[in-house]
């Protein structure tokens, strides 16, 4: 071992995952570049991973096809009692589930170095910063976790003796006989994928995948499934949110949070360059919010990963420069395409078309004939939220942000319209919980395709979502008049001819304005049903080529349409029984009676 650990809670459990997983060596990490570097050089030895000659520092990497996503499917909270997992999530009893497991871990990790990685969650000593120790057999998920986390021995030194620290296991699940030679990317078949937390003792137990979220465990795993537990418990939230800040040619600050389902542009709003003249933006976080109530009794916020795992396909200088400038160097790609000169391609990257010759994403040949993508749809970038050049320049500020406003979303054709407010804290709870989208290959027509999202946590809430709509009256309740306002946005509106309404991106930022402007009390609103909306003469359109009339499809309220919609929204409320609120019935109701 490189450094000393004093943490006899800590030595005995890895000495505990060693005996079960038997590796051949363990590495204790110490967060420094020379580590980096070293892995990295192992894996490109070894073949996994490919240098990119036109990004410094830099590097390619392509999973075994059957490993590409997350897996909802494989993934679990094990609680004791199924009604605390409730029926928004898998469940496994940790009795039956434990055993399972533990037969598979058993000598997986032969033929391989285990490495014990010491990260934080949020800057080491912030109040609102967590600590865990993620054991992996994958040295991608050492890279990963060095770019997402803070890894090093100042953890272990925080830690102290007895400190508190959430224990996340990760094994490939690809033991390796005596001389058995190595694939580029080992993991074991789905049937024995498992993605599993343990809320009532804050465990988090993941086999069989490397990639993404299933195997850099410190991401969805802790900061939101066993983290949104803990803040229940604790009285706190850890949500999906982006983090940002808009400055008015004034200089006043505004801070928003904002929940969108994955793959809706959380890390473009994040990122987002103001089409207003004078507005300018700050990137604090693109993914998920932690947030503590502050001596001053405001909500305050801090991001608690250090890097982006961003969506590569999409994104481009037109969509999102800032990702652009921050994927130049240092960074890890993962499922891009390989151009022959060396550099990572993925759809919509820009423009023009695309080269002559690439090597996609499965490692084979491909030309603009083929017709298969080069990147794969859900192919990333990891990067360090340091390069990001708006990165706010107290991004790390151990106290957090102070909240102002709130924002929920997704994606939807019809219905739903560009922008509006909540009456007040309770009614924001009932928008976010019925908070709704559509599959991105949804169009016109196509009904049924709705998918409640409730505050973009489906796939994240540790806990019975209906005693998290809870969470959220109870945090109302603390915060009183201080706060944050509640709004919902919907960027996706499209036409008869299936084409989007708003430009969207940049001009995002016009929906923002008007929030901050209401905060202020600068602009009235239009009481519907639905929900307090913009007068169009209030939103600032400058310099916009819309018509009058798309801003009437914009934020018009179809009350019929929102009648139609009602009985989902009921129909999936009662999935909660009598974990459903009160609060959320009562605001239910009172939305039945104004729609009349
Ligand atoms: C993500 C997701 O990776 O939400 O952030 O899937
Ligand atoms: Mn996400």
């Amino acid at each position: 071992m490189s450094y000393e650990v004093k943490h006899e809670g800590l030595n005995q459990w890895v000495r505990e995952v060693a005996e079960m997983c038997q590796p051949d060596d363990i590495y204790w990490c110490d967060g420094t570049q020379e580590e980096y570097d070293r892995y990295m050089e192992e894996m490109v030895a070894s073949g996994a991973a490919t240098p990119l000659t036109k990004r410094p520092n830099s590097y390619l990497f392509r999973s075994d096809p059957s490993d590409v996503a997350r897996v909802e499917n494989r993934t679990y909270i094990s609680t004791t009692r199924q009604e605390d997992a409730g029926p928004t999530n898998n469940w496994i009893s940790p009795d039956e589930l434990k055993p399972i497991m533990r037969e598979l871990y058993k000598g997986c990790m032969k033929g391989r170095t285990m490495y014990v990685i010491p990260f934080s969650m949020g800057p080491i000593g912030s109040p609102i910063s967590k600590i865990g120790i993620e054991i992996t057999d994958s040295p991608y998920v050492v890279c990963n976790m060095h770019i997402m986390t803070r890894v090093g021995t100042k953890v272990i030194e925080t830690l102290g003796t007895d400190g508190e620290f959430t224990p996340c296991l990760h094994s490939l699940g690809a033991p390796l006989a005596e001389g058995e030679e190595d694939v580029t990317w080992p993991c074991a078949p789905i049937e024995q994928k498992y993605i599993a937390h343990f809320p009532e003792e804050n465990l988090i137990w993941s086999y069989g995948s490397g990639y993404g979220g299933n195997a850099l465990l410190g991401k969805k795993c802790f900061a939101l499934r066993i983290a949104s537990v803990q803040a229940k418990r604790e009285g706190w939230m850890a949500e999906h949110m982006l983090i940002l800040r808009l400055k008015s040619p004034e200089g006043k600050q505004y801070h928003i949070a904002a929940a969108f389902p994955s793959a809706s542009g959380k890390t473009n709003l994040a990122m987002v360059q103001p089409t207003i003249p004078g507005w300018e933006a700050e990137t604090i976080g693109d993914d998920i919010a932690w947030m503590k109530i502050g001596p001053d009794g405001r909500l305050y916020a801090i991001n608690p990963e250090s890097g982006f795992f961003g969506v590569a396909p999409g994104t481009s200088y037109d969509s999102n420069p800032m990702a652009m400038e921050t994927v130049k160097e240092n960074s890890i790609f993962t499922n891009c395409a390989l151009t022959d000169d060396g550099d990572v391609w993925w759809e919509e990257i820009d423009d023009n078309p695309p080269p002559d010759h690439l090597i996609d994403w499965t490692g084979k040949d491909w030309t603009p004939e083929s017709d298969t993508p080069a990147a794969h749809p859900n192919a990333r970038f990891t990067a360090p939220a340091a390069q990001c050049p708006i990165i706010a320049p107290d991004w790390e500020d151990p106290a957090g942000i102070p909240i102002d406003i709130f924002v929920f979303g997704g994606r939807r054709t019809q219905l739903v319209p560009l922008l509006f407010e909540g009456f007040d804290w309770e009614h924001g709870v009932l928008v976010g919980a019925t908070a709704s989208s559509e599959t991105t290959a949804a169009n016109i027509g196509a009904v049924g395709t709705v998918r409640r999202d409730p505050f973009a946590m489906t796939p994240f809430c540790g806990y019975n979502m209906g005693d998290y709509f809870q969470h959220w009256l109870d945090m109302g309740e603390s915060l009183g008049d201080k706060a944050p306002r509640i709004f919902y946005v919907n960027w996706f509106r499209r036409d008869e001819n299936g084409r989007f309404i708003w430009p969207g991106f940049g001009e995002n930022v016009r929906a923002l304005k008007w929030m901050c402007d209401r905060l202020d009390g600068r602009v009235g609103a239009r009481e519907t049903p639905i929900g307090l909306l913009p007068e169009i003469d209030d939103l600032d359109l400058n310099g916009l080529d819309i018509s009058r009339e798309t801003m009437e499809e914009l934020l018009h309220v179809d009350v019929e349409g929102w009648k139609a919609e009602m009985p989902g929204i009921v129909e999936y409320m009662e999935r909660f029984g009598d974990r459903l609120p009160d609060g959320i019935r009562k605001e239910l109701d009172a939305m039945q009676k104004r729609l009349g």
